[in-house]
C-alpha cells in the first residue's frame, strides 16, 4: 500500500489540474451511512419510494420520516479526517476542484473552498409553491417542516427525476476534460450523470486514483491507482506524501 500511496501522490504532485469526486464513503466516517453498502441508507428505506421527486410530491410528510432521520445525523456529523485532509490538499495546491455527490456540507466544513455539489446542500429548505427558502436549522424544531404558507418544505437537494444544477454539470464537464489526475473518493460511481465524470477525465488522459474499501465497477475498468481502505485513513497518508514531496522536490 505504501507504494501506492507513493505513486499516487507522485502523480498528484505533478499534476497542474487535479479534481475529486467524493460519493457518501467519505462521509461515512463522520456517522453518516452511504446508501448502498450493507447498513446503507438504502437498507431501510427504498429509494423508489423514498428519493424521488414524484414521491415528494404524492406525500411529503412520508418523505420526511427519512429526511429527518439524515437531518439528525448530519446536523450532528463533523468532517473527518478524510474531508479536512482534502481541505489541506487543496489549502497546499495539489487539489484544484472538488465535485461531490454528498449534500452534507463536510468538504466546505473541512475547508476545502472549490466544492461543486451535483445533488444540493441539505442546509437550506425550499416552498415547491411559494418559493420561499429557510435555513434548516430553523425548521429542525418541526418533524413536517412547513412554509408559512401551510406547504410541506423541501430541501435543497436534488431527488431522483430532477435535475442536476445545470452550472455544476457544466463546469464538472468542462474540469474533468482537462483534469491531468481525478482522485474518485467513497462512491459506487452507480448513478449519472456524476459516474461519467471517470470516463470523460480518462478519455482525455488522466490518471485515475480510486480510494474506496471495496472495488467498484471502475476498479477494473478505468482506476490506474487503487487505494483500498477508509477515506479516513487514505486521504491523511496521501497528504503527508505530498508535503514529502514538496519539501523534498523530485526532478520534474
Ligand atoms: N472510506 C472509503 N469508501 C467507503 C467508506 C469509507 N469509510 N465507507 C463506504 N465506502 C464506499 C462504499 O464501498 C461504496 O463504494 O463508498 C461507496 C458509497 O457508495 P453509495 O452508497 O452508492 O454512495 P454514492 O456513490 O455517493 O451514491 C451516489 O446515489 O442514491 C444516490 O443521491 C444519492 O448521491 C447519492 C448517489
Amino acid at each position: 500500500m505504501k507504494n501506492l500511496i507513493r505513486k499516487a501522490s507522485e502523480a498528484i504532485y505533478r499534476s497542474k489540474l487535479t479534481l475529486a469526486l467524493t460519493g457518501a464513503g467519505i462521509s461515512v466516517e463522520s456517522g453518516i451511512p452511504d446508501f448502498r453498502s450493507a447498513e446503507g441508507l438504502w437498507a431501510k428505506y427504498d429509494p423508489s419510494e423514498y428519493a424521488s421527486i414524484q414521491a415528494f410530491r404524492r406525500d411529503p410528510e412520508k418523505i420526511w420520516d427519512m429526511l429527518r432521520d439524515m437531518d439528525q445525523l448530519v446536523s450532528k456529523a463533523q468532517p473527518n479526517a478524510a474531508h479536512l485532509g482534502m481541505g489541506e490538499m487543496e489549502r497546499i495546491g495539489f487539489l484544484h476542484y472538488i465535485i461531490t455527490q454528498n449534500v452534507d456540507n463536510l468538504h466546505q466544513e473541512g475547508g476545502a473552498k472549490n466544492v461543486i455539489e451535483y445533488h444540493g446542500n441539505s442546509s437550506t429548505l425550499s416552498c415547491l409553491w411559494c418559493g420561499k427558502h429557510y435555513r434548516a436549522e430553523e425548521k429542525r424544531n418541526e418533524t413536517i417542516p412547513r412554509c408559512q404558507c401551510g406547504k410541506v418544505l423541501k430541501p435543497n437537494v436534488v431527488f431522483f427525476g430532477e435535475d442536476i444544477p445545470p452550472e455544476a454539470l457544466d463546469h464538472s464537464f468542462q474540469l474533468a476534460s482537462s483534469a491531468e489526475v481525478l482522485l474518485i473518493v467513497g462512491t459506487s460511481a452507480a448513478v449519472s450523470p456524476a459516474n461519467t465524470i471517470p470516463s470523460i477525465a480518462k478519455s482525455r488522459g488522466a490518471i485515475l486514483i480510486e480510494v474506496n474499501m471495496e472495488k467498484t465497477h471502475l476498479t477494473s475498468s478505468l482506476t490506474d491507482i487503487f487505494l483500498e481502505g477508509k477515506a479516513g485513513e487514505t486521504i491523511p497518508a496521501l497528504v503527508s506524501e505530498l508535503k514529502r514531496y514538496r519539501d523534498n522536490p523530485i526532478s520534474a
